[in-house]
């Protein structure tokens, strides 16, 4: 059977798993997904022995995406953008990185959440690897604004400069965030996944807008909570999640499987 695998440290969270277990169900497939806890210091050898054992592919979440992207023979146009790989395949040519995490985003947006990124404006909560990997397939939906806000205000224009010549994207410091409405604001800084407060100027998160916390769970609970006290539709990045495990799987077997029922029954789980 085809073995493929999520790595990471810590992993015992990682739905990915479950999710293509059902995937393969859903599409009468027969494979194998494992979770495998690479050492920090540790991640090349560790993958280099799945592959050469004949893993077909893998997931590659946290703190291993920048080492994915370099272990890589080849890369994908977004997984360079992204500086980052959470997608590894075996291929003739050696192992070939991508980056699924945007398109997974964008995809959860449009298709599940009903919020087009065309023509939107997009406020960009925090410049770190999640906020990367995810903002050139935004800027490839053609939003009309995208505004990058960080706690350190270089960060947030360094990645505004790299991404210049995609789209409309500016950088700032979160305490700076131009007053003007925003349609969708996406949190990308780490603060949920670790329990920290963020500090937003109140006309970040307006009436009428879509909050999205990359996040999911319960640790995107306080920043969803918030964003509806101040009149916003809030969602967490659950779907994102099955979204980018979908792309990976299209890549890696042919052929795309359905998201909604695998979200729905997540969804009913955590409920
Ligand atoms: P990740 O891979 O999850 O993006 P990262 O690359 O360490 O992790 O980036 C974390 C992001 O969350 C950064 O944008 C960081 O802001 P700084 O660049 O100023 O460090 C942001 N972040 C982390 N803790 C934060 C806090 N308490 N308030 C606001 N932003 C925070």
């Amino acid at each position: 059977m085809d073995r493929y695998a999520v790595f990471g440290n810590p992993v015992s969270h990682s739905l990915s798993p479950t999710i293509h277990a059902r995937f393969a169900e859903l599409m009468g497939e027969r494979l194998v997904y494992e979770k495998v806890l690479a050492p920090v210091d540790g991640f090349a050898a560790s993958v280099r022995a799945f592959f050469e054992a004949g893993g077909r592919g893998c997931n590659v979440t946290l703190p291993f995406k920048v080492d994915a992207f370099e272990f890589a023979a080849t890369r994908s146009e977004r997984a360079t953008l992204a500086g980052a790989a959470n997608f590894l395949a075996a291929r003739d040519a050696g192992v070939h990185a991508d980056n699924t995490d945007g398109a997974g985003l964008v995809t959860d947006l449009e298709s599940n959440v009903g919020v087009p990124v065309e023509g939107a404006r997009v406020l960009m909560l925090g410049a770190g690897g999640a906020a990367r990997g995810v903002i050139a397939p935004l800027l490839a939906r053609k939003p009309a604004r995208l505004v990058i806000a960080n706690r350190t205000a270089a960060k947030a224009l360094d990645l505004a400069r790299h991404f210049a010549t995609l789209g409309v994207v500016e950088g700032v410091a979160l305490a700076a965030i131009p007053e003007a409405r925003y349609d969708l604001v996406i949190n990308a800084t780490s603060t949920s996944t670790r329990g920290e407060a963020l500090e937003l100027p109140a006309h970040a998160l307006a009436r009428d807008a879509l909050a999205y916390d990359m996040a999911y769970g319960p640790a995107a609970n306080a920043f969803v909570a918030r964003a509806r006290a101040a009149g916003a539709r809030a969602c967490d990045g659950l779907g994102m999640l099955v979204e980018q495990a979908a792309e990976s799987y299209a890549l890696w077997r042919g052929a795309r499987p359905p998201t909604a029922p695998v979200l729905a029954e997540l969804r009913a789980r955590a409920s």
